[in-house]
């Protein structure tokens, strides 16, 4: 990382998690109906995932969650603390996200409102293109 300044880690504890909701909700990727407790994010990263955050100086400022079902990486809520948005951080993220999916030999996906333009651009820079015009379905009740 070429600013020390600014550190990405891929530590995860429960007290880390507290700080990652908040900005989660502060952006609102996510929500309760999401069900992404504690448990379920653990669950992701026995399985390979991992969870990273950006540090500036020891403060945490940003996140992403990375999970993968052994054929591609799924970048989920991607999310700088508003106060840190816009200054071209979230590099730090997607750069780490991606040498992640290049050490695994997976693809990477996402899934970007297409109205989120600053998002979009972003992972336009790194690469990303649409895949089709699909409509993306979930069926909440397990
Ligand atoms: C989306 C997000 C992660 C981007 O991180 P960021 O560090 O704030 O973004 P940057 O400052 O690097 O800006 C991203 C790029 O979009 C560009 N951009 C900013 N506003 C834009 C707009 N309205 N239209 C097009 N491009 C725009 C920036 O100029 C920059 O491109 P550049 O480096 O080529 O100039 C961050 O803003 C965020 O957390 N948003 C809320 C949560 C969210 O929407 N997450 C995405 C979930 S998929």
């Amino acid at each position: 990382m070429e600013n020390e300044k600014y550190e990405v880690s891929s530590l995860f504890n429960e007290d880390i998690f507290r700080q990652i909701v908040e900005i989660w909700q502060r952006t609102g990727v996510g929500n309760a109906a999401r069900g992404d407790s504690f448990e379920v994010v653990n669950r992701t990263l026995e399985h390979g995932g991992k969870i990273l955050t950006l540090k500036e100086n020891d403060t945490i400022i940003g996140t992403v969650w990375l999970t993968h079902d052994n054929r591609r990486l799924y970048i989920h809520h991607m999310a700088l603390h508003p106060d840190w948005q816009g200054k071209r951080l979230s590099h730090y993220l997607l750069e780490d996200s991606l040498q992640y999916a290049h050490e695994l030999g997976y693809q990477a996906k996402l899934e970007v409102d297409r109205d989120n333009l600053p998002a979009k651009h972003l992972y336009e820079k790194y690469g990303f293109k649409a895949l089709g015009d699909f409509l993306v379905l979930i069926k909440r009740e397990v």
